[in-house]
């Protein structure tokens, strides 16, 4: 809607009043416009049944965001709800509450909005109310369809609800996915307009800075939203129940989920805002006694079944035992964290998962001693239900095993849904009932829930306090089982996952490359993220999720026990979607920050004017100067110093890194021990080069930084080459008191150079030997793939040669390799994919050596590799025909165990060859055809993949060997030993 129309909109609603009726009752062309804005009159909604359609529009300001959109209901008899629609009546109120939530984090937060409901009348004479709301934080809408002769029930095909985005705004969104695990992939950035079918919420950024979240609210009897792409738009598409028409039968004389904008100037101003609880209705269990809703922090026997370590199943290597849960429990004791989660207590992890038994534990694991030890050391045990997606088997249990858990006084609960919910999707009106009615169950028997592989939520936390947390994304497990999370999913998240609420993304892991499997495994963030995220991320339970025995002297364990999981005021300092996020979280008198980054290292500042008057205790735990993303990404600067609400704090991060601080009221003690916090602004403090060097020589230079701060800090250091257009820039960390070596290296060329680095200059001369080696000439690349560079040169007389490959210092270091007279070529078989490397070669006659030739950059671009997978299939495996190749390539998928067939080369051995991309980690298994036999081998069972990382070599070839002439050999990755069954589902 243009300006000039939204004005007269808003000229007209002033006109009808606040309980205005309007004429029209049949539906005309030129159709009615109304308005509504919100309190601070900044974003405005105008709604029109311009030609008989219903339409929205939405302003922020002079700028339109949501161009005319189409709203309304198409039922499955073929009739819509908003099309030859015409209002009969608008009626406009507004709101200025506050409300206090059992838990939050706000615990106070304010609704203010004005409301407009649309009283519609179809030409057939049906009747609906779009009910439209406007907050200074985002905008709602939601259908409401009254009682009426003739509308008994409502038997929904689809919304027709529209997001018709203005301009082409950034957008976050995942491809709309039905399957159990469809919200657990890594999110896109692209535009809008080049974006696809999408989960929600998805988030939108303009250029000015305006940021822009599609989600719903209050989902109830009802199926989940997700978002399609039709004529350039998103429209609403609601989650089909397979084998009906309709996605949602109910009856009339209720409203349809809100759906809603929430629209900030900021991308924190989405973080901030409360608008999903705001349009949940308000808290439905706080009649009774809810001191059993408490905020904790929990470890868990779980990271380790991760990894393949423990089993959830009973057997010699079963996690949960009796034992180690109390000595989990003893941990939890010792370090101030409330609860223990224990995986695999219970009866009927054999097989597929689907048939558990909630309320018989294993044989190996005492219920009641468990959970009274736990209470003796003020420790909850959280129970966990993982259902296998079978909700039918869990409804039948339900009541009893509530009912044994409230007896027991077991207060939280994890719920798992892995797989397919039979006949359902996730997101289906069915899937949405379970969920909730999981919830109100749960709330009877006092059970806070932690529900995984749950369909998002919609602000529900406002109506049941104890929907404590949900997972719902692609958490941290992922970075144990696969390729992992990257840097900016981490970062991504808060900014569209955690819109919904709460998410327990389970932080905490200290030993980041911790890889028992020796499978390539590593945690794609350094500590001091992991600590950042008990700030950044928003949970009711807090999972301290890493082994007992990795917290043992891991210094960023002090700042895991003081952490709250209860909040009373948060607010975001500064952010960038996928770039970085900074958050401020008060309880009580104490204030926590985390700060942290995305795929790049960078030095973030912050005010500390949220503190109140006084002096506080900075207790700091950031990225140390050595912590390094890819090789070391566990030290931690630990630091502490006085601070008032006037200093600016600092967060220099490496890459995917983060730091977290607890900021307390300072004792007389304190301000006598503790030194005032200085801010770190790192300077260079000397400066070194070689006073001489062969013109054409590369010369290093040295730069020491230092930072006489409190906490680290971080700096760009440039180094320029006067009369040259020579310029280097290197970002560094410097630990607190402590100084850093920065290296530089140019190639000087003249008389005399003169340096200059942070402010200091050094002067190098230039002298030519009286016989100097000539340098090789005419390096080049002469081929290249993703796992190999192939070198060759000019030959120079008599002479071996060095090569040079430029370090990650961004210098030419110690010689790569020596290649002796006679030999002017070189192959690299070290690099790793997509990578760039640089190479200089040097000469060598006798003990002299030349300056480098030119130098040569090459990228390490993936090429096609033939691999061949090859298996030996003993006899003793049940019979069929052929052997199949299911995996995680398109060419083999998706998971289709009949996709790729296997070709019998010898008597039991199989062979088949794809063209894959090197670089690609290929997850894979065997099957005869059918998931019902599926290969296992060792103890892992068929359920988990095997995987294989693809390299090019020198011949571009590569063999997938899982061949093995002992077939009763050890080694998990061998032959395939056994096939098991799997029963479908
Ligand atoms: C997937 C869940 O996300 C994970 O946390 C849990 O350990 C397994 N399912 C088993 O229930």
């Amino acid at each position: 809607m243009r300006r000039e129309a939204v004005a007269a909109a808003l000229a007209l609603v002033m006109t009808i009043g606040s309980a205005g009726v309007a004429s029209a009752a049949a539906p005309d062309t030129a159709g009615t416009t109304v308005a509504l804005s919100s309190p601070d009159h900044r974003l405005t909604v105008g709604v029109t049944t311009r030609g008989g359609q219903l339409r929205y529009s939405v302003e922020r300001g002079d700028r339109t965001l949501v161009l005319p959109s189409a709203l309304g209901l198409r039922l499955t008899d073929g009739s819509t709800l908003g099309t030859g629609v015409a209002i009969a009546r608008t009626r406009t109120t507004s709101r200025d509450t506050t409300w206090r939530p059992v838990w939050g984090a706000d615990a106070v937060v304010r609704d203010r909005h004005r409301e407009l409901t649309i009283g519609l009348r179809q030409a057939d004479g049906r009747r609906f109310d779009l009910i439209v709301r406007a907050y200074n934080d985002g905008v709602a809408f939601r259908y409401s369809v009254p009682r009426q002769a003739g509308l008994p029930n409502l038997q929904i095909a689809d919304e027709l609800s529209e997001f018709a985005l203005a301009g082409d705004p950034d957008a976050w969104w995942q491809p709309r996915n039905l399957a159990f695990d469809g919200d657990e992939q890594l999110w896109q950035q692209t535009s809008y307009r080049t974006m696809g079918d999408t989960m929600i919420p998805a988030t939108f950024r303009w250029r000015d800075g305006t940021h822009l979240s599609i989600h719903e609210a209050d989902l109830v009897d009802y199926a989940a939203m997700t978002l399609v792409r039709e004529s350039g738009r998103l429209r609403a598409a609601l989650t089909p129940t397979p084998g009906r028409d309709a996605a949602v039968v109910t009856t009339t004389g209720r409203s349809t989920p809100w759906r809603t904008l929430t629209i900030a100037p900021d991308a924190g101003g989405l973080i901030d805002s409360h608008l999903l609880e705001n349009l949940n209705p308000p808290c439905a269990i706080c009649e009774q006694d809810t001191s059993w809703i408490e905020p904790t922090k929990y470890v868990g026997i779980w990271w380790a079944l991760q990894h393949q370590q423990y089993t959830w199943e009973e057997g010699p290597r079963h996690g949960a035992t009796t034992e180690r849960t109390k000595q989990y429990i003893d941990f939890a004791a010792a370090h101030n964290i409330g609860g223990v989660l224990a995986e695999g207590w219970n009866k009927g992890w054999e097989g597929s998962w689907a048939d558990q038994d909630f309320t018989t534990p294993a044989d190996d694991f005492d219920l009641e001693g468990v959970v009274a030890y736990g209470k003796s050391k003020g420790v909850e045990f959280v129970a966990h239900n993982e259902t296998g997606a079978n909700i039918e088997n869990y409804e039948a249990q339900i009541d009893e095993a509530f009912a044994l858990y409230e007896r027991l006084g077991i207060h939280y609960l994890k719920t798992g849904y892995v797989g397919q919910i039979p006949g359902q999707f996730t997101y289906s009106q069915r899937s949405v009932n379970h969920f909730r009615l999981v919830l109100e169950k749960a709330a009877q028997h006092r059970i806070n829930v932690l529900c995984h592989e749950c369909v998002h939520a919609t602000g529900e936390m406002r109506t049941y306090p104890n929907a404590i947390s949900r997972e719902a994304m692609r958490g941290q497990e992922y970075d144990a089982f696969s390729a992992g999370n990257p840097p900016t999913h981490t970062v991504t998240l808060p900014f569209t996952r955690m819109l919904s609420g709460p998410m327990d993304y389970t932080p905490g892991i200290m030993d980041i490359l911790w890889d028992p499997q020796g499978q390539g495994r590593r945690v794609h963030t350094t500590v001091g993220k992991q600590l950042s995220y008990y700030v950044n991320y928003f949970s009711g339970v807090q999972m301290a999720a890493d082994l007992p025995e990795h917290y043992a002297g891991a210094p960023g364990l002090e700042f895991i026990e003081d952490v709250p999981a209860r909040w009373d005021e948060s607010h975001v300092l500064s952010a960038r979607v996928a770039d970085h996020l900074i958050t401020a979280r008060r309880a009580g008198s104490e204030w926590y920050v985390g700060a942290m980054t995305g795929d790049r290292a960078q030095t973030l500042r912050y005010r500390l004017n949220f503190l109140g008057r006084g002096l506080y205790v900075a207790e700091s735990y950031t990225d140390a100067a050595a912590t390094d993303y890819e090789t070391n990404p566990t030290p931690l600067a630990v630091n502490r110093s006085l601070v008032d609400r006037d200093d600016t704090f600092v967060a220099a991060l490496e890459t995917s890194g983060g730091q977290a601080v607890r900021f307390r009221r300072a004792t007389a003690a304190d301000r006598a021990s503790l030194p005032r916090y200085v801010q770190p602004r790192p300077r260079v403090t000397a400066l070194d080069a070689p006073a001489t060097a062969e013109p054409g020589d590369l010369v290093t230079i040295r730069a020491t930084v230092t930072n006489r701060g409190s906490v680290p800090g971080g700096t760009d250091v440039v180094m320029t080459v006067r009369g040259t257009d020579i310029r280097q820039t290197r970002y560094v960390r410097v630990d607190p008191g402590s100084s850093e070596t920065v290296l530089f290296q140019a190639r000087l060329t003249g008389d005399r150079a003169v340096i200059v680095v942070g402010g200091r200059r050094i002067v190098v001369r230039l002298v030519r030997p009286a016989d100097p080696v000539p340098p090789p000439a005419n390096l080049t690349v002469t081929r290249f793939a993703g796992s190999v560079v192939a070198l060759a040169w000019g030959p120079v007389p008599g002479a071996s040669y060095q090569v040079f490959r430029r370090t990650a210092d961004g210098v030419y270091g110690e010689p790569l390799a020596t290649v002796p007279a006679g030999t002017t070529s070189y192959v690299d078989d070290t690099v790793a994919v997509d990578t760039t490397y640089a190479y200089v070669v040097r000469a060598v006659v006798d003990g002299r050596v030349s300056i480098p030739s030119n130098e040569v950059v090459q990228h390490t671009t993936p090429q096609l590799v033939q691999v061949t997978w090859r298996v030996r299939v003993p006899a003793n495996t049940p019979a069929g025909d052929t052997v199949y190749l299911p995996g995680s390539l398109p060419e083999l998928g998706p998971w289709d165990p009949g996709k790729v067939a296997m070709t019998e080369v010898e008597p039991d051995v199989w062979e088949t060859t794809l063209s894959v991309l090197e670089g690609t980690t290929v997850q894979y298994k065997y099957t005869r055809g059918s998931w019902e036999t599926v290969e296992s081998w060792g103890e892992i069972t068929g359920s988990t993949n095997r995987s294989v990382r693809i390299s090019y070599g020198t011949t571009g070839t590569q063999l997938v060997d899982d061949t093995s002439l002992d077939p009763s050999t050890p080694d998990i990755h061998e032959a395939v030993r056994a096939w098991i069954d799997i029963p479908p589902g």
